[in-house]
């Protein structure tokens, strides 16, 4: 059975059961703790916890939800079952049937006739497992379903018990087991043998919330959740893997292409038994990573160095490094996209609008990475022959840090390659420097978002305490302080010339977000003023002020003035705006593959990234300018419009990532179909007010993203205007009219090139006019011509060799050696030996010559016998030099 038929089964079975089928979230939603989408409840969150209502006429819900796990990478491919994306198929139960009605849905399903709609599985390999204490589970599935007591097996809370490894909804779990044969591993149940008896589904009676804790098995549970719900996840890859009779997850229908295609363009085979079981888990690796890589990317995420975007550069470059140690020579990349993208359209069509964009990062990811490889492998071969030479027998951890720091080379490259060349290394050396640096890198990091505070403690206030922003409507709000914190811990007060973070119950002041810079503003009570340098969000939800109380002091619980400074916001609106507008203009000129791939903007200034593989032109970004001067000049009313996420899209609103379904989403549409864009930013009222909008330039950030910056507003006036005078300057200087600067420009350039030659030839003529009196100056040493002659100081090297040429030239037939020196005001002594035919064939070797003068003047030189050149430091040793190479002529 196909995986596409799997999904499509699940889904159908509990409709039928009065569920609503709920489409995959994105991987990505706005959630501080996750990084990706790792199970099908996340979305429902605040439906268990009874913060929200669910929105199912029935309280019931299914989906197929898309996750990411990415903490066991290292064992995609040697286990048989661990994908780094995989799809979870749940059905959930907001506070309607709980234990039993789970049960019953999960076995009907598993164990019902394929005729019937069911995944028709052997009801004698089926076994389960229940929580220690779960009598309840144990007898439902023992009486009511009548599995024999001997299948049923019971395991402690790290197996037993589900929760997001965080504080939230939880509870204890039944999971049903699949035994794969003898074959795959010993007798004895899920207790015994873990891949013989794979896991398929999770069963958890969510009716507890966890608090903090760390792991599995060691949390606190701080009570009821207001109803008894269920949360199931059954892995799709995985029946797929027992439905297609196949080894492990990577030889499914999705992935299996995938493997072969790899097996085409290395030229090695897979599960041949006569090469190393290391070059399956590398076929393994390719095909599951190629899918994981491909999903992010659909879900807009593109490589990078921290989080997500690193999450994605790690996986693109485990694939083609895989695929270069199975024999791949040349580019994987576009092949293993197209590949996976083939097989997972039928289940995500919008895998087909997406297309040119993922395989265009993906491609430009590559190119960059065979470069790094190439500089990293020379690199690499420099430092483990250095070490061989040395006699060593290990690569520091130094070296092996700088590989991974600056060519991204993954620790495991560096040590296979190490192996290949007999070498080991320094492990220890190496993660004591990674240590250093994710600990340099965590703090800066947090340091910037959050004044190094731990973000639980804005948990409960993200939980209970949500904000209320009224700064669409207005710019003052009288607001109550309900949370005061200062270096991460909650306070009651802070006092004049403190920093401390506010926790407001209403603002009107924006929290930076969707690449809006925070408001600036202040907050006032009585005689008291803090002033707000900047507002984060945390999650969707807290709105976190950062403030120093300028005057007085204020405490917890006191009533307040927010203000936002008009004038901040007004040029912020602006900025905003033009993002908008250059977004759309950027896309009429370069079409749709220019996706966004972040922005930022600030009073009177913005940036905007895009995928997008080659540098834009002057036509373009002419063009582009002009669009969104056109756009502004058009006055066009600015709508925003709060909707559904499907109704949006509907509408061909550019979705941003991070939305989920069932959220109310606010568009913003400018000049009707030319801009509508999901976002939660300010706009100015009509396109008008952005004013004018000045493309300042275009660059490369990274590969495939470039960068447009614009300066919007009276800054962009005051930009032209600083441009205007600068050319009203050189026309004064020029004595031309601003309009004539560029072609005055360049016939002046015409000019001073055809000056310059003249100066360089007059030169050369006024040098060359002293050849004749300086070999009439020459020395007769027994019939050979010596010439030795210090030069006015500042005569350069290259004068001193025409000079010398020259002269060897004028010599002819006639036995000669040229000595020029001359010193520079740096102290440097450049020189040059000149032997003519007769006086090499006499024995005199300029080079040698070269050689006996560098020893006088502290230089040295090379050449040929005929001329040679070089530098000394010392012009006082210069005559003793001469006289040595006099008694070296006359030898
Ligand atoms: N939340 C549970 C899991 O992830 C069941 O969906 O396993």
């Amino acid at each position: 059975m196909q995986t596409h038929e799997i999904r499509e089964r699940f889904t159908q079975h509990f409709v039928k059961a009065g569920h609503e089928a709920v489409p995959s979230a994105s991987l990505i939603l706005d959630d501080p703790n996750l990084l990706f989408v790792n199970a099908g409840m996340v979305p429902f969150k605040p439906y268990f916890l009874g913060q929200q209502n669910p929105p199912f006429p029935n309280g019931k819900a299914t989906s197929i939800q898309k996750c990411v796990r990415t903490l066991d990478i290292e064992e995609v491919g040697i286990t048989t079952r661990h994908n780094t994306f995989f799809q979870m198929a749940g059905n959930f139960s907001f506070g309607q049937y709980f234990k039993k009605g789970a049960i019953e849905h999960a076995w009907t399903l598993l164990t019902g006739s394929v005729e019937d709609g069911g995944y028709g599985l052997d009801p004698q390999r089926l076994w389960v497992t229940v929580y220690l204490d779960d009598d309840e589970a144990a007898e439902i599935w023992e009486q009511h379903i009548g599995v024999p007591a001997e299948r049923i097996q019971r395991l402690g809370m790290a197996d037993n018990y589900w929760s997001m490894g965080i504080p939230g909804p939880c509870g204890p779990c039944s999971e049903i087991y699949y035994d794969r044969g003898p074959e795959y591993g010993k007798e004895g149940g899920p207790v015994a043998d873990d891949n013989r008896y794979m896991e398929i589904w999770n069963l958890v009676f969510m009716e507890k919330e966890r608090g903090e804790g760390i792991g599995k098995d060691n949390f606190e549970i701080l009570g009821d959740l207001p109803k008894k719900n269920i949360d199931t996840g059954l892995g799709v890859e995985r029946v797929a893997c027992i439905l297609q009779g196949v080894d492990n997850v990577y030889e499914t229908d999705l992935l299996r292409p995938v493997i072969e295609a790899a097996e085409k363009v290395t030229g090695t085979v897979y599960e041949d038994p006569s090469t190393e079981r290391i070059n399956d888990i590398r076929f393994r690796i390719i095909a599951d990573h190629s899918r994981t890589a491909m999903m992010i990317m659909l879900d807009g995420v593109t490589p990078g160095n921290v989080g997500r975007g690193y999450i994605l550069r790690r996986l693109l470059r485990r694939i083609i490094r895989s695929a270069r140690l199975l024999g791949a020579k040349g580019r994987t990349m576009e092949l293993f996209m197209n590949t996976i993208m083939d097989t997972m359209t039928p289940s995500y069509p919008e895998i087909a609008d997406n297309r040119d964009r993922i395989l265009k990062a993906a491609v430009a990811e590559e190119t960059a990475f065979l470069r790094t490889l190439e500089s990293g492998t020379h690199l690499f071969e420099q430092a483990a022959s250095q070490v061989k030479k040395e006699g060593g027998t290990t690569l520091s951890g130094a070296e092996a840090f700088t590989l991974h720091d600056t060519y991204g080379f993954p620790l495991d490259l560096t040590l296979e390659m190490a192996a290949e060349a007999g070498l080991e290394v320094d492990r220890d050396g190496f993660n004591a420097l990674m240590d250093e640096q994710i600990a340099r890198a965590k703090a800066d990091s947090r340091a910037k978002k959050h004044g190094h505070a731990d973000l639980s403690v804005y948990r409960q206030f993200v939980d209970e305490h949500p904000t209320e922003f009224t700064g669409f409507e207005e710019l003052n709000s009288s607001a109550k302080v309900i949370g005061l914190i200062r270096d991460g811990e909650q306070v009651s007060e802070a006092a004049e010339g403190e920093d401390v973070e506010v926790i407001l119950d209403v603002t009107p002041l924006y929290a930076e977000a969707g690449g809006q810079l925070g408001d600036r503003g202040t907050i006032q009570a009585g005689s008291s003023l803090l002033h707000v340098g900047d507002v984060q969000k945390i999650g969707k939800k807290l709105w976190v002020h950062k403030a120093t109380v300028e005057r007085g002091g204020i405490s917890l619980g006191e009533d307040v003035e927010a203000i936002v400074d008009p004038k901040w916001r007004h040029a912020a609106r602006q900025a905003h705006s033009a993002t908008h507008l250059i977004h759309a203009a950027l896309r009429e000129v370069l079409g749709p593959t220019a996706v966004q791939a972040g922005s930022m903007n600030k009073p009177g200034y913005l940036r905007f990234d895009f995928n997008y593989t080659e540098g834009l032109n002057a036509e373009q970004m002419e063009a582009i300018e002009k669009i969104t001067n056109e756009a502004v000049d058009s006055d066009w009313k600015v709508n925003t419009i709060e909707t559904s996420l499907e109704e949006a899209k509907a509408m061909g609103a550019m979705a941003l990532f991070g939305e989920n379904y069932g959220d109310v989403v606010r568009v913003v549409e400018i000049g009707g179909p030319f801009s509508m864009e999901l976002c939660g930013g300010t706009h100015v009222a009509h396109s008008s007010q952005i004013g004018p909008v000045s493309i300042l330039g275009e660059s490369s950030v990274g590969s495939g993203v470039r960068r447009i910056e614009a300066y919007s507003g009276l800054d962009s006036f005051q930009y032209l205007s600083k441009e205007r005078a600068l050319v009203e300057g050189m026309a004064t200087a020029m004595k031309a009219k601003p309009e004539e600067v560029p072609e005055r420009v360049a016939a002046l350039t015409q000019k001073l090139k055809e000056a310059e030659k003249t100066i360089a030839e007059l030169h050369r003529k006024q040098l060359l006019s002293g050849v004749n009196e300086l070999l009439a100056a020459a020395e007769n040493l027994d019939g050979l011509s010596f010439v030795h002659k210090r030069l006015p100081d500042g005569t350069g090297a290259g004068d001193l060799r025409t000079l010398a040429m020259e002269m060897k030239s004028k010599l002819g037939n006639e036995a000669g050696v040229i000595v020029l020196v001359a010193a520079d005001d740096r102290g440097r002594v450049p020189f040059v030996v000149a032997t003519s035919k007769p006086a090499q064939e006499a024995g005199h070797s300029a080079k040698e010559l070269a050689g006996v003068l560098g020893q006088y003047i502290s230089g040295n030189g090379g050449g040929k016998p005929d001329m040679a050149q070089g530098s000394g430091s010392d012009i006082g040793g210069f005559e003793q030099g001469v006289n040595a190479i006099r008694e070296q002529l006359q030898a």
